[in-house]
């Protein structure tokens, strides 16, 4: 099917507008929604609007199931109505009429880099265009930073190509492999897959055997697996694709125009030219023998409408209240449709901000239309992820209070407002100290412009940025790749299991400073992953097969050592989603909920408090909601802790790590084996009590403080193990407990 030319014309591109208008600081928080915003001239507005839906522009038709029963659908003619229904909006996409040079580019060089922006149909669109191309043989693998993106692009692509999910039925063309989830089947020929994943698969297959093309896509936001998935390609493209029997075709997509670096990166012919030897994608070339040395580019023009900018007069620290503000401020004003997108920082601020939001529409007049909080946060839980695509209802503008997830990552549609306040959680590791942590930061102008962007992508928009014009210049050009600023040691791990002896030689895009890497070497040889002479171990080789952190991974490896693999598991689960208990925000809430948690609480620290919730939430089956309500946990987190804690037994089984069925009662000693796990994980985050009551990390000599929401908070404890270092203008140990200084001696005595 040859692809149709779309008219672009009339439709307002390029640059956006910027205002003068300034955003007034915030007041005081009400009960109700504030005052001024009652009734306000745009209130009115809202009745005399007609309100035009999503639904009506057929960008979402009806849902396929509602069918009554006794007109029961024939699902294959459903799936065929509901392909159909989409193709007219997938034919106007930017992308759409590049198809044919994405194609014949492929069929003369194996590799391209493909830049557009966010929406122009990238990640949707491509693995579509390549399935019926003759080197296809196989499945095409799409890899993605986010679990959400995975999934939610399979489910949008599934729709697009009539086919059920690789889980529903065998026959299905498209899938998702994510952790904790895969579902992918036979005969899957599209699959969307995170980038962790992929590198799972390369220490299985480490030629990738059964793809036919993989699809980087999102390299703008270059994690470290992403950085480590172009090395290996980069190898894989030099060997002339190893022992491969098939050709590998290999297309890195990326949201930003950076595309020169990329080129370079791949192109061969690169030491030797002076100028880089990329190929036009728009030279037709289908006839040509493949030049596998060189390597094609293309670029697809984004559509993006004006969006008016707004910034804050003054510096602010409350976004929280700012943006609560500007919610309501924009929902009596402003006509529907039109959802409004907030970027926040992590969970904690969002789950502050969803509760704000609800109990100020709850205040709302009746005649004022309803407003639906949505939260997007990579820890959600899939189905709670999934609302966000689901149509706006009538009479109601959904909030969508999302992490920078939502900067290019997943398109939300239907979004004009976008309130950003112009901060990120970043992972920084510190060499000197041997210690990450999670940063709040300024986003850089890039994520920035990102942001924006959302607001722009169907109409005309406004962007509200809780930050001031001065602020805003002063932010960097780009985010520095994570692979400068992380901890490296999983990558390493993951490339010793795959081979890689020498790390120091391996082709990255941006060379982590030396110093970070030799740290991370120490690491591994502190976690017993690697010998002394830098080759794996066998539990390095069973810690680089388990989806976790070497640190993670090295307390279930113990775990089986001291018979406590199904408490390590229960903790290591914990440990996995942000947050299990609920962030308060008044004192009268959090000293009400420390009595409710009392029972669950236990003196040996944060590790045994989180086995005895993840516990006790095994074991209640009548209602598991209400337990999480009178315990103020979170029951979303716990599905997701459930879930995860589910697949790790499986995991684990399928290494060989057997759980014993048969938990040992309570005991000091058993309690001492699980903290000997966490000791055996996490030695470069254990401190001593100073006589000065303060707390020195034994590496490092670095001052700690046990964090305000630690069990242990204001206790005094020889030694402390903690499984987060959080920096927030003091250092923080987060997830804390009490261990005796000579079992941390015992550990330390172990690994020298
Ligand atoms: O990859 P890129 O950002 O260039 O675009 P895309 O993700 O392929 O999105 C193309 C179109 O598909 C957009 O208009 C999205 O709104 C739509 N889409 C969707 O409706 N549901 C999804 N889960 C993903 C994309």
């Amino acid at each position: 099917q040859e692809p149709i030319a779309i008219t672009q014309n009339g439709k307002p591109t390029g640059a956006s507008s910027s205002s003068s208008a300034s955003l007034q600081p915030p007041s005081k928080v009400a009960s109700k929604p504030p005052r001024n915003y009652h009734r306000s001239e745009g209130a009115e507005k809202f009745e005399r609007k007609t309100q035009r839906h999503h639904e009506s522009k057929g960008k979402f038709p009806s849902n396929t199931h509602n069918e009554t029963k006794h007109n029961a659908p024939n699902p294959s003619i459903q799936l065929v109505k509901r392909r159909d229904a989409l193709l007219p909006g997938r034919k106007s996409l930017p992308i759409w009429p590049h198809a044919e040079s994405i194609r014949s580019a492929l069929r003369k060089n194996n590799v391209l880099v493909l830049t557009g922006e966010t929406g122009s149909g990238k990640s949707t669109q491509v693995p579509q265009f390549l399935t019926s191309e003759p080197w296809c043989t196989k499945c095409i693998a799409i890899t993605q930073p986010r679990r959400v993106a995975a999934i939610s692009l399979a489910r949008r692509v599934a729709e697009e190509m009539g086919s059920l999910m690789g889980n529903q039925s065998p026959a299905a063309k498209v899938g998702y492999s994510v952790r904790f989830d895969n579902a992918s089947g036979p005969n899957t020929r599209v699959k969307f897959l995170t980038e962790g994943m992929l590198l799972q698969e390369m220490l299985r297959d480490a030629n990738l055997e059964q793809y036919s093309a993989i699809v980087v896509d999102e390299v703008h936001e270059r994690s470290v697996n992403v950085d480590l998935i172009l090395g290996f390609l980069k190898e894989l493209v030099a060997r002339g694709m190893g022992k491969r029997k098939h050709p590998l075709k290999v297309v890195i997509m990326s949201a930003t125009a950076d595309v020169d670096a990329l080129v370079n990166f791949f192109d061969q012919n690169a030491d030797s030219n002076t100028g880089s030897s990329a190929n036009s994608a728009d030279n037709s070339a289908a006839t040509e023998p493949v030049d596998s040395k060189s390597v094609s580019k293309c670029f697809v023009e984004g559509r993006q409408y004006p969006v008016k900018m707004t910034y804050l007069p003054n510096p602010t620290q409350d976004w929280v209240e700012s943006a609560l503000k500007l919610i309501f401020q924009i929902h009596y004003k402003e006509p529907l449709p039109g959802d409004i997108l907030v970027f926040l920082t992590g969970q904690d601020t969002i789950e502050s901000l969803e509760k704000l939001v609800n109990d100020y529409a709850e205040g709302m007049d009746k005649d004022v239309p309803k407003l639906l909080a949505l939260p997007l946060f990579a820890a959600l839980p899939q189905h709670a992820q999934q609302r966000i695509f689901e149509p706006t209802p009538n009479r109601t503008r959904k909030v969508i209070l999302a992490t920078n997830i939502a900067e290019t990552s997943v398109t939300v549609p239907g979004v004009r407002f976008v309130i950003d306040c112009g901060k990120s959680k970043i992972k920084q590791f510190r060499n000197r100290l041997g210690l990450e942590s999670l940063l709040v930061k300024p986003i850089s102008k890039s994520a920035a412009i990102q942001r924006k962007g959302r607001a722009g992508r169907e109409a005309p928009g406004q962007c509200y940025r809780l930050y001031t014009e001065e602020g805003y210049a002063e932010m960097e050009e780009r985010t520095t790749p994570e692979i400068l600023r992380c901890d490296l040691s999983h990558a390493i791990l993951t490339m010793k299991a795959r081979g890689i002896d020498d790390v120091l030689s391996f082709p990255f895009l941006d060379r982590p400073p030396r110093e970070a890497l030799e740290k991370a070497l120490l690491q591994l040889l502190h976690l017993g992953a690697l010998t002394d002479t830098g080759s794996i171990t066998e539990s390095g080789s069973r810690i680089a097969k388990l989806p976790l952190t070497p640190t993670l991974g090295r307390v279930l490896v113990e775990a089986v050592e001291q018979d406590c693999l199904g408490d390590a598991i229960d903790i290591v689960s914990a440990l996995s989603v942000e947050n299990i208990f609920l962030n308060l925000v008044t004192e009268e809430r959090k000293e009400e909920a420390e009595e409710a948690r009392r029972e669950l609480f236990r003196r040996e620290g944060d590790h045994m408090t989180l086995l005895v919730t993840v516990q006790q939430y095994a074991e209640e089956h009548a209602d598991r909601k209400l337990w999480c309500q009178k315990h103020f946990v979170s029951h979303r987190a716990m599905q997701n802790v459930m879930n995860i804690r589910k697949q790790l037994h499986e995991q684990c089984k399928r290494l060989g790590l057997s759980v014993s069925e048969e938990r040992p009662p309570p005991s000091d000693a058993h309690t001492k084996a699980i903290l000997h796990c966490l000791l055996k994980g996490f030695i470069s985050n254990t401190a001593r009590l100073m006589p000065d009551s303060s707390y020195r990390t034994l590496m490092g000599n670095q001052t700690v403080s046990i964090h305000p929401s630690s069990v242990i908070f204001g206790r005094k404890t020889e030694g402390i193990v903690f499984t987060e270092f959080v920096f927030t203008g003091k250092a923080w140990a987060r997830g804390v407990s009490a261990v005796q200084l000579d079992w941390i001696t015992e550990v330390v005595e172990s690994i020298m």
